[in-house]
């Protein structure tokens, strides 16, 4: 297994599986309790990213706040991607009741292997997403249901910069909800909430 530091914690009483992807600084145990906070009953797949800048993880390396090394996005994207099919095996994780919730750096890069069609799962709660590549091919993403919840005052991941992502994966089939907040780049008690209630109005499991 392409080793992820990461947490694995069983599901006390559903069938889902939630892919936790932290933002830049955080670690595998900071998304827990938003996990518990969205599904209280579903297993939880935390993985670290694995490049540091001073010292904070990421998932991948970027020049500048919001200039993306996008070689290094690419790379790191197909690594995760292993480590998620891995994480599958070695865990029995039922791959149709996938989730994957992901804040900033951990959306981005959860973006990243949807537009790629690397993505293991079919649903993704996107928390304050950006672009994460300039070119991306035309995967086709009919069978993805996809939640963004963007601030209304986020000076990172723009209101526009999440339209021109929610609307990459409209092009590409994907089923898109777009929600904003009255809140800048932190989340919200109100992005638990709707997140909560997007996942519960979702077909499976
Ligand atoms: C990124 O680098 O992925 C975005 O700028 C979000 C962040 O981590 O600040």
């Amino acid at each position: 297994m392409n080793e992820f530091h990461h947490v694995f914690i069983p599901a006390r009483e559903s069938r889902r599986t939630l892919l936790l992807l932290h933002g830049t600084g955080g670690n595998e145990r900071d998304l827990l309790p938003l996990g518990h906070a969205i599904d209280e009953g579903a297993a939880l797949l935390s993985p670290r990213g694995q490049v540091l800048e001073n010292g904070a993880p990421r998932y991948f390396r970027r020049l500048a706040e919001g200039i993306f090394d996008e070689k290094d996005v690419i790379a790191r994207a197909h690594e995760l991607a292993e480590f998620i099919t891995a994480a599958i095996k070695r865990y029995l994780i039922d791959e149709t009741a996938l989730v994957a919730i992901g804040y900033s750096n951990g959306a981005n890069i959860a973006s990243a292997m949807i537009l790629l069609g690397l993505a293991r799962f079919r649903r993704a709660i996107l928390l304050r997403p950006m672009v994460p590549l300039s070119n991306s091919p035309m995967t086709l993403l009919r069978d993805f249901q996809l939640f963004l919840s963007r601030g209304r005052f986020d000076s990172i991941a723009s209101v526009e910069q999440v339209e021109a992502l929610a609307e990459l994966f409209r092009e590409r089939g994907a089923e898109v909800d777009v929600q904003t907040q009255e809140s800048g780049h932190e989340l919200t008690t109100a992005d638990v909430a709707a997140a909560r209630e997007w996942l519960a109005s979702t077909a499976i499991a």
